[in-house]
């Protein structure tokens, strides 16, 4: 499987990262679900985290949200201390730069699919309405939902749901965006659609970390994979070589597993859509 070829710039690697982790513990009670983790992000890329349940995945992807704090160990996302934040409004800020989608998409049902994307970009960010619902559409094009802006959320399926939770949270216009195991309550025929709005946005340089049980989509998509086991980061590196030559047997024997248990193909590219925006522009130009 070769990686997508994506539009962007490679001088990345000289910038700072964009999101580091450094000797991050924590402990709920007497167990201890992070043991020292350190992981990068760059601006631009694509990071999955991957590993069995109970490793640790979700608890890093709460930590750089400031969600949870860690007993030990710094978080730096951009200018931004995590780990010393004390007061909500900080927290707050940080929430505005860091976007989370969810397996459970959570849309607030009682307002329309365009609202559910207006609604925090005004109220949060204080943003203007018409602006707002502009980029909103501009937005639900993007995850190829236009005709359903005035429909309720209980009108649309779990893949047009989790559509709508992608644009909502790019809506905010995040430095980068957590998806934690966005298709695993999924129905297998929906899983795709999902797969290839995530890819869409990765390709146009969406800075994202994704936590996902799809091994072969992680491995086209991902600029970095780690490999998580029992709260450690096993192995790291670039998808060809922790999916084609895993050092570690730990990592050997998982994705044996992962991938021999009805692994799913990622599913095939669509034609792209014609007047598809790409991300660097809708966050800067709109
Ligand atoms: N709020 C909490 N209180 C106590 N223990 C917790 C809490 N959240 C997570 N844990 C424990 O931390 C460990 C790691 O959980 P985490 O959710 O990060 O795993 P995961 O790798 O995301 O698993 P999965 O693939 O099943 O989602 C587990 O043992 C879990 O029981
Ligand atoms: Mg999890």
């Amino acid at each position: 499987m070769t990686a997508i070829d994506k539009t962007r710039s490679t001088s990345v690697a000289e910038e700072a990262p964009l999101v580091a982790l450094g000797d991050v513990h924590l402990r709920f009670g007497a167990n201890e679900v992070l043991k020292g983790i350190d992981l990068e992000v760059r601006r631009g890329q694509a990071v999955s985290i991957i590993g069995p349940s109970g490793s640790g995945k979700s608890t890093i992807l709460r930590c750089i949200t400031g969600l949870l704090r860690p007993q030990r160990g710094t978080i730096r996302v951009g200018d931004t201390q995590v780990d010393t934040l004390r007061s909500e409004a900080e927290l707050i800020a940080l929430r505005k730069r860091v976007g989370f989608v969810f397996q459970q998409y959570n849309l607030f049902p009682h307002l329309t699919v365009l609202e559910n994307l207006v609604i925090a970009p005004t109220r949060v960010a204080g943003r203007d309405r018409a602006a707002a619902q502009q980029e909103a559409r501009a937005l639900l094009d993007k995850v190829r939902l236009s005709h359903k802006e005035a429909a309720y959320p209980g009108e649309l399926s779990g893949g047009q749901q989790q559509r709508v939770a992608i644009a909502r949270a790019l809506a905010m216009r995040p430095e980068l965006i957590l998806f934690d195991e966005v298709t695993s309550a999924l129905d297998p025929e929906t899983v795709g659609e999902v797969l290839t709005v995530i890819r869409d946005l990765v390709q146009e340089g969406l800075t994202c970390v994704l936590v996902t049980h799809e091994m072969r989509f992680a491995e086209e998509i991902s600029d970095q994979v780690y490999f998580t086991e029992a709260g450690v980061i096993v192995e790291h590196g670039p998808a060809p070589r922790i999916f084609g030559r895993p050092e570690s047997e730990r990592t050997r024997a998982f994705l044996r597993r992962a991938l021999g248990e009805g692994a799913r193909t990622a599913p095939a590219r669509p034609a792209p859509l014609a007047e598809a925006l790409p991300f660097e522009r809708l966050r800067f130009a709109l």
